[in-house]
C-alpha cells in the first residue's frame, strides 16, 4: 500500500488526487493550504469521490473515479504517519509555502516530487527542508503529465490529454533501500501513462526550464523595439515568432548545454546528459504537432498545439491592445526559471551573453533587479529560486554535495 498526499487545490492536484485514489493499493491525502479551497473540496466532493474524464489519444475516453481519503489544511493531519509520496502539483510561487509547512513532518525515507518541480525546485527543498533531506528521494519532472482543467470544484476534472513520456530526473534517498523505487510508485499513482523517464541528475530538470528559456525570450522579441503604441491586435505569441527570436532561443539554450558540459568537465561523475537543446526538446514533446521540423524557426511558428495563442495584451478604451508585461511569462519565468539557469552558469563559469540581455530587459518590465553588470547581484534575488538566494554558491553546493 502507498499513501501519497497531494499537495494543492488546483486543476492538477484534482486529476492527481483521483487518478491515485482510484487504486485499490493508493491511499490518497489532498493538503490545500489556499484560502478555503479545503472545506469547499470536502464539501463538493461529498461520499461520490473524483470524477476524472480521462481522454488519451488512441484510447476510447474513459472515467477514472477516485475519493481521497480526507482533504484538509493543516499540514499535522496531512502527514499523519506513513506519508510515502508528497507530490506537489501547484504553481512554482506556491512551492516554497508548502515545503515550509511540509519541514517539521518531513522523515527519512519518503519521496518529494515536484510535478512539474520547475527549475530551482531542488535548490528550495534542500533549503526549506535542511538536513534532512539528504535523507529523503527528491524528483522533479519538467511539466505536468496531463492538459487538464478542473470542470466542478471539488468533483470532476478533464484530462484534455496525457503525455505519452514525462522526463524528470531522481535523487534517491539511501533510507530508501528496501522500500518501493520512487519512480515505481509515483508511477502506480498515475497509473500507466505517461510513462515517467527518470534519468540524469537532479540538475539536469532544473537546467531544462523550457519556459525560462522560451517566453521572456519571445516577449524581448516582440516588444524590445516597441514605441509605446498601442497595437491594432495582440500578435500571435509562438506562431509569430521571428527568425532573430528563434536564433535568441537557441543561443540561451546553447548557453545552458554549454553549462552543463562545464559541470560534467568539472564533475565527471555527474551525469548532466539529460539536459537537451531546445530544439530537441520541441522534437520529443510535440512529435505529432509540427508541421515543418526543418529548424528551431520552423518548428515554433508551425507547431499546431500552440495555434491561437497570443502576447499577453491588455484591451485600451478604444478597443486597441498593450502588453501586458505583468503576466506570468516574466513574473513567474524570470525568477524560477532564466535567472536559476544565469545562476547556476555563474556557478559553473560559463558566460551567458545572451540571458542576460534578455534578464536585463525583462527585470526593468516588471520593477525588479536581478542581474548587475552581467552579475547576480541584484535587491531581488530573495524572489528567485537561483542557488545565491539559498547560499549555495558553489559546484558541490548546486549538486547537492556539500552546502
Ligand atoms: P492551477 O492554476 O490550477 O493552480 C491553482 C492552485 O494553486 C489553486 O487552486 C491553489 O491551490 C494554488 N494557489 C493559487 N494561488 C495561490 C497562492 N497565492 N498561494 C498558495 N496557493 C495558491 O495550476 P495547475 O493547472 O494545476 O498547474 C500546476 C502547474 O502545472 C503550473 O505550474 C502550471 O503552469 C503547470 N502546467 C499545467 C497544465 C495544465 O493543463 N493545467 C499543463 C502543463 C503544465
Amino acid at each position: 500500500m502507498i499513501t501519497v498526499l497531494v499537495c494543492g487545490g488546483g486543476n492538477g492536484a484534482h486529476v492527481c488526487a483521483g487518478l491515485a485514489a482510484s487504486h485499490d493499493d493508493v491511499t490518497a491525502r489532498v493538503l490545500t493550504m489556499f484560502e478555503d479551497e479545503a472545506e469547499r473540496w470536502t464539501a463538493a466532493m461529498g461520499q461520490e469521490g473524483l470524477h476524472i474524464a480521462v481522454r488519451h489519444s488512441g484510447s476510447e475516453p474513459s472515467t477514472v473515479i477516485g475519493k481521497p481519503a480526507y482533504v484538509t489544511k493543516d499540514p499535522a493531519e496531512a502527514m499523519k504517519p506513513n506519508v510515502d509520496l508528497i507530490v506537489i502539483t501547484v504553481p512554482s510561487f506556491a512551492h516554497e509555502q508548502y515545503l515550509k509547512a511540509l519541514k517539521p513532518y518531513v522523515r527519512a525515507g519518503m519521496t518529494i516530487v515536484g510535478c512539474p518541480g520547475r527549475a530551482g525546485f531542488d535548490f528550495a527543498v534542500r533549503s526549506i527542508i535542511g538536513e534532512i533531506s539528504a535523507e529523503l528521494s527528491i524528483m522533479n519532472f519538467e511539466s505536468l503529465p496531463w492538459a487538464c482543467r478542473i470542470s466542478e470544484f471539488g468533483q470532476s476534472a478533464d484530462v484534455l490529454g496525457v503525455k505519452d513520456t514525462l522526463a524528470g530526473a531522481v535523487q534517491k534517498s539511501k533510507s530508501a533501500d528496501g522500500k518501493l523505487d520512487p519512480t515505481a510508485a509515483f508511477q502506480k499513482v498515475l497509473g500507466d501513462y505517461p510513462k515517467l523517464l527518470t534519468r540524469g541528475h537532479l540538475l539536469g530538470v532544473t537546467l531544462s526550464p523550457t519556459n525560462g528559456c522560451i517566453h521572456p525570450e519571445i516577449l524581448y522579441g516582440q516588444w524590445k523595439d516597441w514605441d509605446g503604441k498601442p497595437v491594432a491586435k495582440p500578435p500571435l505569441f509562438y506562431n509569430g515568432l521571428d527568425e532573430e527570436t528563434a536564433h535568441l532561443i537557441s543561443g540561451v539554450s546553447d548557453e545552458v548545454l554549454a553549462t552543463a558540459k562545464a559541470i560534467m568537465e568539472q564533475r565527471p561523475n555527474v551525469d548532466l546528459s539529460n539536459v537537451e537543446h531546445i530544439f530537441q526538446w520541441y522534437l520529443r514533446t510535440y512529435p505529432d504537432d509540427i508541421g515543418d521540423k526543418s529548424t528551431l524557426y520552423t518548428t515554433i511558428r508551425t507547431n499546431k498545439a500552440y495555434t491561437g495563442l497570443i502576447h499577453p495584451c491588455t484591451k485600451t478604451d478604444d478597443e486597441q491592445y498593450l502588453p501586458n508585461f505583468r503576466y506570468r511569462y516574466i513574473t513567474e519565468d524570470l525568477p524560477y526559471g532564466l535567472t536559476v539557469l544565469k545562476g547556476i552558469a555563474e556557478i559553473a563559469g560559463v558566460p551567458t551573453p545572451k540571458m542576460d540581455h534578455v534578464i536585463e530587459w525583462a527585470q526593468e518590465k516588471i520593477g525588479k533587479s536581478f542581474i548587475v553588470n552581467g552579475k547576480l547581484t541584484g535587491s531581488d534575488l530573495n524572489i528567485t529560486r537561483c542557488p545565491q538566494r539559498y547560499g549555495f554558491n558553489t559546484l558541490d553546493g548546486i549538486l547537492g554535495m556539500s552546502k
